[in-house]
């Protein structure tokens, strides 16, 4: 049987056409961005998780001279929030970087490692979260659900 997937998502041509909640958050993520521990890359990506007690996990990426041993910026963001928010629902991350390692028009698309993390993320509670992703360029895409970029995922289907 033949089976087909559909995805929505909404795509904006600058983040200031977000909620202003929404773009808080955006400059937020740039605000810590500039912390990133990025030698090797030079490409400092930030993240910030809103959960649904209002507060705020930021994350940077944070790198290692041993490159695998580093880690995601939304990984950072997200298993913070696991370690001292268990308890807590995850409404929306905001994920944005700056660097030469992308155009400045392509959006800061998760790598896979990250989206599995998302993924089982949102499986821990019981409402999806939004995932909203940022271009240098200020254009943004937004996703209703974690698992709308990894459909699939390991441990899902
Ligand atoms: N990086 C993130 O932090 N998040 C992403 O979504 C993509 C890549 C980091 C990993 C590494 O420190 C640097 O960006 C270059 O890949």
């Amino acid at each position: 049987m033949k089976k087909s997937l559909a995805l929505e998502y909404e795509d904006f041509a600058d983040y200031s056409e977000l909620p202003e909640l929404e773009q808080n958050l955006v400059e937020k993520a740039y605000s810590i961005s500039n912390d990133a521990y990025a030698p090797y890359s030079n490409f400092k990506v930030g993240a910030a998780v809103l959960l649904g007690n209002g507060e705020v996990v930021l994350g940077s990426n944070q790198e290692n001279i041993a490159y695998p041993s580093g880690l995601c910026a939304e990984r950072v963001a997200l298993f913070y929030t696991g370690a001292n928010y268990p308890n807590e629902t995850i409404k929306l991350l905001v994920i944005v970087a700056k660097g030469d390692l992308l155009p400045f028009d392509k959006i800061l698309s998760p790598c896979g490692s990250c989206r599995q993390v998302l993924v089982e993320s949102e499986s821990r509670q019981t409402e999806p979260f939004q995932v909203i992703l940022v271009s240098q360029n200020r254009r943004t895409i937004r996703f209703s659900s974690a698992k709308d970029l990894l459909p699939f995922a390991f441990g899902t289907i």
